[in-house]
C-alpha cells in the first residue's frame, strides 16, 4: 500500500512499458483501420486502380479519378500510405521516362476483393456491417453492461435490429445487399468445390434466405431441386420466384415449410442458445426425408476451427459483433454440439471448408 492505502502498482519501465504503450494505441487506433478501408470503398479507389491496369496508377491518376474537392486533393496521400501499409495496395516502381511519377498503385488479392463488379466482392457487406446504425451501438456497449436492456443495439435505437431493418428501409436495404455479398462468396466456394451436399436433394428451404442468393445459386445448379426463400414478410414479401425457386413469408419461431434439407446461412449466430435450439427443433420437425437425404446444413463459425491468429481474432470479433446487434453468439465446437443434442438430432459432421466459417450437416 503505498500512502493514500491504494495497492501499490507493478512497475512496468524501459522497453516493456513502452511495448505496453504500443500495444494499447494499436487497439485505441482500430477503428481507424475499419473506416480508412470504408472510406476508399465510398471513394472507388480499388475500382480506380483496377481501370488504370495492368499499369500502376500514379497518385496524380488517382487524384484525378477520384474528382476530389481540389482542397482535398493532397490528403490522399495518407490515406493510402496507410492502407498500403495494411496490404490493401502494392506501390510498384513505374518504367523511367514515363513522364510520370516514378511509383504506382496496383490492388492485393484483398483490394481485388473490393471491386464493385467482382462477382465475389465483400465491399456491399463492409459497407453493411459500418453503417452508423450498427457502430452508434458500440458507444454505449459499458452503459449495456449495467443496464437491463437487451443489446447495445436496442439501447441505441429503442427497438430490435430485425424491426429496425423492416422499419428504415435504406437501412433494410444496405443490410440485405451487404448479406446478399457474402452469401455470393459463400455460394461461388461451395458450388465450385464441394458440390457433393446437394447430391439426392429433391426439395430444400432457405430458412431466413434473405433476398434468396443462396437458393437461386441452389435452383440454377440443380434445376430438379425445388428451392424455397423462407423469410420475414419484410423482406420477401415482395419477391417473386420463378422456375424451381419460390419466395414464402413468415416466422422460422413458429412454423418452417417442410423440405429435405433446410438450410440455417448465419441463422443460427444471431441468436442465444435458447433461441437457436428453438430453431433447430423447428426444423428438425420440418425435415421431409427420413432416408440418408435428410439434414440441416449450418453454415456459420466455429470458433477455434482454424488456429491461425488472423482468423480467431476475427471469429472472437464477430462474436462481440453479434452480442452488441442480436444478443447472438459465435460458438465453438463444444458449444455447437450441446444445441444439436438438446435440439434431439442424433449427429452431426463439421466441415472447415469456409475459411473463417464451416459447413455443418445435423442429422435427425
Ligand atoms: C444474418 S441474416 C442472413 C441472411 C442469409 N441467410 C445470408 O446469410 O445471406 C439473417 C436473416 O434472418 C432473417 N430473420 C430474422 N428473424 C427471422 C424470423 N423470425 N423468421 C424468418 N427469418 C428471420 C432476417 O430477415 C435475415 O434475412
Amino acid at each position: 500500500m503505498n500512502i493514500e492505502g491504494e495497492k501499490m502498482l507493478p512497475i512496468v519501465a524501459g522497453e516493456e512499458l513502452l511495448e505496453a504503450q504500443a500495444h494499447i494505441w494499436n487497439h485505441l487506433l482500430n477503428f481507424i483501420n475499419s473506416m480508412t478501408l470504408k472510406c476508399a470503398v465510398e471513394l472507388g479507389i480499388p475500382d480506380a486502380i483496377h481501370h488504370h491496369a495492368p499499369r500502376p496508377m500514379p497518385l496524380s491518376r488517382l487524384v484525378s479519378a477520384l474528382q476530389l474537392h481540389p482542397n482535398k486533393t493532397h490528403f490522399i496521400y495518407r490515406l493510402m500510405r496507410l492502407l498500403t501499409h495494411s496490404g490493401f495496395f502494392v506501390l510498384q516502381k513505374l518504367p523511367k521516362n514515363s513522364g510520370e511519377e516514378e511509383e504506382g498503385y496496383v490492388l492485393t488479392n484483398s483490394s481485388r476483393l473490393l471491386l464493385k463488379h467482382n462477382p465475389c466482392g465483400v465491399a456491399p457487406f463492409l459497407l453493411s456491417l459500418l453503417q452508423p446504425a450498427l457502430v452508434e451501438p458500440w458507444h454505449l456497449l459499458s452503459v449495456w453492461f449495467k443496464s437491463k436492456d437487451r443489446t447495445p443495439f436496442d439501447m441505441a435505437h429503442g427497438m430490435s435490429f430485425w424491426e429496425f431493418m423492416g422499419s428504415k428501409p435504406k437501412d433494410g436495404d444496405i443490410f440485405n445487399s451487404g448479406m446478399a455479398s457474402d452469401a455470393r462468396l459463400v455460394m461461388s466456394l461451395l458450388l465450385d468445390k464441394h458440390k457433393g451436399v446437394f447430391d439426392g436433394v429433391a426439395s430444400l428451404v432457405d430458412i431466413g434466405g434473405g433476398t434468396g442468393t443462396v437458393a437461386k445459386a441452389i435452383a440454377e445448379a440443380f434445376p430438379q431441386i425445388e428451392c424455397t426463400v423462407f423469410d420475414l414478410p419484410q423482406v420477401v414479401g415482395e419477391l417473386k420466384g420463378e422456375g424451381n425457386l419460390r419466395y414464402v413469408e413468415g416466422d422460422m419461431f413458429k412454423a418452417i415449410p417442410p423440405a429435405d434439407v433446410l438450410v440455417l446461412k448465419w441463422i443460427l449466430h444471431d441468436w442465444n442458445d435458447e433461441d437457436c435450439v428453438k430453431i433447430l427443433k423447428n426444423c428438425k420437425a420440418a425435415i421431409t426425408s427420413n432416408g440418408k437425404k435428410g439434414k440441416v446444413i449450418v453454415i456459420d463459425m466455429v470458433v477455434g476451427s482454424k488456429l491461425e491468429d488472423t482468423f480467431i481474432q476475427s471469429q472472437l470479433c464477430f462474436d462481440m459483433e453479434m452480442m452488441s446487434l442480436v444478443n447472438g453468439r459465435e460458438r465453438d465446437e463444444k458449444e455447437w454440439s450441446e444445441a444439436f443434442k438438446e435440439a434431439g438430432f442424433s449427429g452431426y459432421n463439421i466441415f472447415p471448408i469456409l475459411g473463417l466459417r464451416s459447413l455443418i450437416e445435423i442429422y435427425p
